[in-house]
């Protein structure tokens, strides 16, 4: 059978972030709550000149030259911070990064699983069209509200992958294992801009999807810890990462459980300075893993996709021979560390300063925006997309 993956990835956040310590002294909490007890640092701080389409857009670019662009037969975006309730933002994300109008383009929703959705269902595809190339994207702005308690598990961004046959990066296993059960544990009804989160809550359900794929994989595959040499978790915030691989850390030898905790702080590195990115998150840490890891090529990766409401998946890959080329490690490096450090009070007046919700016409400050593709405002109630 055709091996069929990852084949290129790309990541970007906006320019700035707030500093962690300094939001728990703002809030009146102990730092280390924020940075050991939840496990974050640096916060990315979403500017109204980016939105998921115009933030997909920038991971994408990273990855994609002219000549693959017009390779592209499908777009699947994942996201659940959609800007139109008909329209997909892989439509838009289409039209803006120029790709060829004989393309499939549509929206995943489920939580933090769509871009796992989009994965599968792409690999599924390549593995019956051999040629085809799939652009799957999971890009969101996680928002719970200021001076809330998830308002230190914040963030956004978006990963771009390109999945094709045979991958740069990962090849991916065809056997997974996944589960779907009707939670409330965190939603967003239509006419809220924050979501509903019962976050103690949405944390058990998340270890225990965990122990259902995990162990439903190990009976379908026959496979045990001992044939993994990292994980990659979805990572609303780090800690969330570090429960799940706990929870499974005792199947180990003393000496594996020390690889895999190795391997784990090297998943969480990004994360823990960006924030979550709800979809994206569990990409990002893959990408961390690769970036900060010191893996082996032939070694197999387990991941564990959640999406609250709830949805959860275990797969596998195998890390290809020359998966550093599958991304541009100096621009990852150079994004993350250019970033404009914001205070308590800038955070709090750019997460005000979102694109209002009564459709009037707006014209927004674009004077600080670096990115290649960023949003200018909205007229006639349609959002403003520019490229410098
Ligand atoms: N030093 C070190 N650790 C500290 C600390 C200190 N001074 N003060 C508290 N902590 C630890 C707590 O012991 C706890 O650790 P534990 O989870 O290992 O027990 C952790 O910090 C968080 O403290 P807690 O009181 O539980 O935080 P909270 O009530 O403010 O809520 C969330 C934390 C994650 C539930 C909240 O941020 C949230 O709702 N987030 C959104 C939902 C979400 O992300 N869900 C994830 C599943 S997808």
């Amino acid at each position: 059978m055709t091996v069929v993956g990852i084949d290129k990835m790309g990541f970007y956040t906006p320019g700035m972030y707030v500093d962690m310590a300094e939001l728990a002294t703002a809030r009146g909490e102990d730092p280390n709550k924020y940075l050991i007890g939840i496990g974050q640092s640096k916060q990315a701080v979403i500017p109204p000149t980016q939105d998921v389409v115009t933030m997909a857009a920038n991971a994408a670019e990273q990855i994609l030259t002219p000549a693959l662009k017009a390779e592209i037969g499908m777009v699947l975006f994942g996201t659940e911070s959609g800007i139109d309730n008909s329209k997909a933002t892989a439509v838009y994300l289409a039209h803006l990064l120029g790709l060829p109008q004989n393309t499939r383009a549509i929206e995943l929703k489920q939580a933090c699983y769509g871009a796992t959705a989009g994965l599968q269902l792409a690999a599924d595809y390549v593995r019956v069209h051999p040629q085809a190339k799939v652009l799957v994207i999971g890009a969101d702005i996680a928002r719970y509200g200021l001076r809330t308690a998830g308002e230190v598990t914040q963030g956004g961004g978006a990963v771009a992958m390109l999945v094709t046959a045979d991958p740069t990066i990962l090849a991916l296993d065809t056997i997974s294992s996944y589960h779907t059960e009707d939670v409330m544990d965190f939603w967003r009804p239509t006419y809220r801009t924050e979501a509903l989160v019962d976050g103690k809550y949405s944390t058990n359900v998340y270890l225990d999807f965990f122990k259902t794929v995990w162990t439903g994989y190990q009976q379908q595959t026959q496979r045990t810890i001992a044939d993994f040499a990292a994980f990659a978790f979805h990572m609303p915030f780090t800690k969330m990462g570090r429960k799940g691989l706990r929870q499974i850390l005792p199947e180990a030898t003393p000496e594996q459980q020390t690889q895999l905790t190795t391997a784990f702080e090297a998943s969480q590195a990004d994360n823990r300075n960006v924030g979550n990115l709800y979809t994206g998150s569990l990409y990002l840490s893959f990408l961390s893993l690769l970036r900060h890891g010191q893996l082996a090529a032939n070694s197999r990766i387990g991941f564990f996709s959640y999406g609250s409401g709830a949805e959860g998946e275990f797969f596998s890959g195998v890390l290809q021979p020359n998966f550093r080329d599958g991304f541009v490690e100096e621009q990852l490096a150079q994004q993350l560390a250019n970033r404009r450090r914001v205070s308590v009070a800038e955070y709090e007046q750019i997460y005000a300063a979102q694109l209002s919700n009564d459709g009037r016409d707006v014209q927004l400050a674009v004077g600080e925006e670096t990115a290649t593709y960023y949003l200018a405002g909205r007229q006639h109630e349609q959002r403003q997309y520019r490229k410098q």
